[in-house]
């Protein structure tokens, strides 16, 4: 008998994103002339750039010509594309990261949900609350959780997010081996100094512990102040794996692509103490189950690293973060309190009248129609919060700060 893997049964019934897209859908269906605005799901409105297209159309004529057509490429990427990575994002801003320490693929979402592979199943995992629920969800999946409980899984180590810290984690208080963080913060837009990084990468180092940094959101930091990369920090290259995207930097959430940068020096160990290069591990997993992005899609990231790809994809960032504005001021004037929505896409705030996520959730859609994400559907931090993302079209951004003015 073909038996299921029980873990399955402690995760929520759906994904946080699917269960909001078959709200919207089930209230379209019974509305279908009520206009929605969407600013939930951080999904990107603008399209991809005209450098990004030139790009991929002499890519789709390559691929057309025997001469230049390309079958099976590298797992781990053209080294063109990581030798950009490598001088655009690292080199150019002092920070020594060789292009064999960059893996390219097909989001930060896969990889971070599949980077946990690589440990023991007996880890201890300190993960934020609210935090983004791929990190939860891929690890329950791996039988890492042990149970659900009060709307929380007993293994894990969770950090608490909220108005009493900034909602910035503290360190934890107990060791843990796995550390899970998110700046700038998906859901709570916020951001972290030079020396919270610097906490963190020492805390590491003196457990022997491994930093999972998700840095998607990377390109939204305008403020030279704040660390764009956790490997800004002396010493984060022995402790941290860093994920970045093209899915918000450049418009890439339907095109797909990230890379995930492991350094040499990142080494984990067995109960015997061996150590292990995290980077040739995540080489063996990637060769055994991804055969590579697509090659087109390769040649079209390369061209957000020239100069004039630069200029275009900073307009766009630029664009959104004057969205995100928009918002934040909206909702200052409307006296109610938010963080993020500078140096970040999320604006994160305290549902007004103390409604629930899920009751504020269904108030907009019902009464307004305007689409955000519950706050407690990243963790039992987030009730009581509401996310709005800054992705949309100006006059929809302007049109949902209008409607929300006038709920009652
Ligand atoms: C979000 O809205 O949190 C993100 O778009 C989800 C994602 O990047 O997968």
């Amino acid at each position: 008998m073909i038996k299921v893997n029980k873990n399955y049964n402690k995760l929520p019934g759906n994904y946080l994103f699917s269960e909001i897209s078959k709200k919207i859908s089930e209230y379209q269906k019974q509305n279908p002339d009520k206009k929605i605005i969407r600013l939930g799901i951080g999904d990107v409105t603008k399209p991809l750039t005209p450098k990004v297209i030139e790009a991929l159309q002499s890519a789709i004529q390559e691929m057309s010509a025997k001469e230049t057509f390309k079958g099976y490429g590298p797992e781990q990427g053209y080294s063109f594309l990581r030798e950009m990575i490598a001088e655009n994002d690292f080199t150019s801003r002092n920070i020594n990261i060789s292009a064999d320490e960059i893996f390219v693929s097909t989001g930060a979402k896969e990889d971070t949900a599949n980077f946990q592979e690589l440990f023991d199943n007996d880890i201890k995992i300190a993960i934020p609350d609210p935090v983004y629920p791929v990190y939860v969800d891929s690890n329950v999946m791996a039988g890492r959780s042990g149970e659900y409980v009060n709307g929380r899984y007993t293994n894990f180590v969770y950090l608490e997010c909220n108005k009493e810290n900034d909602f910035r984690p503290d360190l934890p208080k107990e060791p843990v081996d796995l550390i899970y963080l998110c700046f700038p913060n998906n859901p709570t837009g916020q951001t972290a100094t030079k020396e919270e990084l610097e906490k963190w990468v020492l805390y590491a180092k003196k457990n022997k512990a491994l930093i999972l940094f998700d840095a998607a959101y990377e390109a939204f930091i305008k403020d030279s102040s704040i660390p764009k990369s956790i490997y800004e920090i002396e010493g984060a290259k022995e402790v941290a794996v860093e994920f970045r995207s093209l899915s918000k930097t450049a418009g890439f959430t339907g095109t797909r692509l990230s890379y995930t940068i492991i350094p040499k020096e990142l080494m984990i160990w067995d109960d015997a103490g061996n150590q292990y290069e995290l980077n040739k591990l995540w080489n063996r997993r990637q060769t055994t189950k991804f055969n590579g992005t697509a090659y087109l899609i390769q040649k079209g990231a390369g061209a957000i690293f020239t100069k004039e790809g630069k200029k275009e994809i900073t307009s766009i960032i630029d664009y959104y973060l004057e969205n995100a504005k928009i918002i934040k001021d909206g909702l200052s004037t409307l006296g109610i309190e938010s963080t993020g929505g500078i140096n970040s896409p999320y604006i994160w705030l305290k549902t007004p009248g103390n409604l629930t996520s899920w009751e504020f959730f269904h108030k907009l859609l019902n009464e307004i129609q305007v689409v955000g994400t519950p706050g407690s559907g990243f963790g039992k931090c987030g009730e009581g919060y509401f996310r709005l993302s800054a992705f949309g079209e100006r006059e929809n951004v302007i049109e949902a700060v209008k409607r929300i003015s006038n709920l009652k």
